[in-house]
């Protein structure tokens, strides 16, 4: 065992697309029917068999507790099987580490901004298993703000990559929306979300093509907006700890907007700046396994009675 990555199989879960959003019964049915064929796909790609495995590792908390529990039983299985440890994993601190994938990866201490679906955090990253939330939002994530941008702008979930995609035909400055002044290092997104959905609909009322004609602009300024949001957290969280290597993690850290800023801000700033490759941003098992690995180096293992959680208790 050396902290290499065998194989990062990602079974993509389509049948959410047509209700604009995960349906948690859904998504635990989906899991049920592709891990079996997932785990097989993994050994065979990896060249190993089920006696070559020291332990077994699984997403123990947060996320919807009907998948998680599908993943936690089944790793559970394996280590009886086989009397081999399991290791439960946090889902926010696996995408932290998913950093560390890589021949280079970054020095420590880091600061990580991790940006998904449901999380938007700043963690300070001092060891492998030592890690602080110095921030978090309030109320909806990066990638909410993304999704209900394009809902708002009638575009299909998810909508997060839409939206990059047109943004980078549009003029970011063509419109203002607004943003929050939450104290310390705390994110919050509702009150930009209104103020783009109160501003649409202002505009629709009077021109029904407001959206087909301002599309690029629309999606410009919001992604303009949700990465100054971000930004300036990250640029006070810096001030704050006088840490100035940084991480990425979570889906919207494919956002290209995002990462051309980060990369732009930190080359006029002397920042490190860290991207994992796409693959190990987004939710995947690879950052779990690097998770375990560390935690196998650590003896931190768990025992069989140990359930999944749908809430954070990092
Ligand atoms: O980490 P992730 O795959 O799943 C979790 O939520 O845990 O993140 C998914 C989120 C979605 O909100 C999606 O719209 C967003 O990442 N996303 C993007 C882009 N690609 C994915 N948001 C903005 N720009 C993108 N290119
Ligand atoms: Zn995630």
């Amino acid at each position: 065992m050396d902290g290499n990555i065998l194989c990062n199989i990602i079974a993509t879960q389509q049948v959410h697309e047509a209700f604009g959003g995960v349906v948690p019964e859904l998504a635990s049915r989906a899991h049920m029917q592709n891990i079996v064929p997932v785990v097989a796909e993994s050994f065979e790609k990896a060249n190993i068999n089920i006696e070559e495995i020291d332990a077994f590792a699984f997403t123990q908390a947060p996320g919807l507790i009907g998948s998680l529990l599908v993943g936690a039983q089944f790793a559970k299985s394996m280590a009886i099987a086989t009397n081999k440890p399991v290791i439960a994993v946090h889902h926010m601190q696996a995408h932290v580490l998913a950093n560390l994938i890589t021949p280079n990866p970054p020095q420590f201490p880091f600061l990580c901004l991790t940006v998904s679906g449901g999380h938007t955090q700043i963690v300070l990253c001092k060891a492998p298993l030592d890690m602080e939330i110095l921030g978090q939002t309030i109320d909806d994530a990066a990638g909410e703000a993304f999704d209900k941008t394009a809902k708002i702008l009638g575009l299909p979930y998810p909508g997060g990559p839409l939206v990059d995609k047109y943004a980078a035909l549009g003029n970011p400055t063509a419109f203002k929306f607004a943003e929050p002044q939450i104290p310390e290092l705390n994110f919050s997104f509702s009150g930009f979300k209104t103020s783009i959905l109160y501003f649409v609909q202002k505009q629709v009322a009077a021109n029904p093509n407001f959206i087909q004609e301002n599309l690029a602009d629309l999606c410009a300024s919001a992604q303009y907006t949700i990465i100054q949001i971000l930004l300036k957290k990250l640029k006070k969280a810096v001030k704050l700890t006088n840490v100035n290597t940084i991480c990425l993690a979570g889906g919207v850290s494919a956002n290209t907007g995002l990462r051309n800023a980060l990369i732009d801000y930190g080359k006029r700033h002397k920042w490190q700046i860290h991207i994992p490759d796409f693959e190990y941003c987004t939710d995947n098992a690879g950052m779990i396994a690097i998770t375990g690995y560390y935690k196998y180096l650590a003896g931190d293992f768990s025992s069989l009675s140990v359930s999944a959680d749908a809430r954070s208790n990092w």
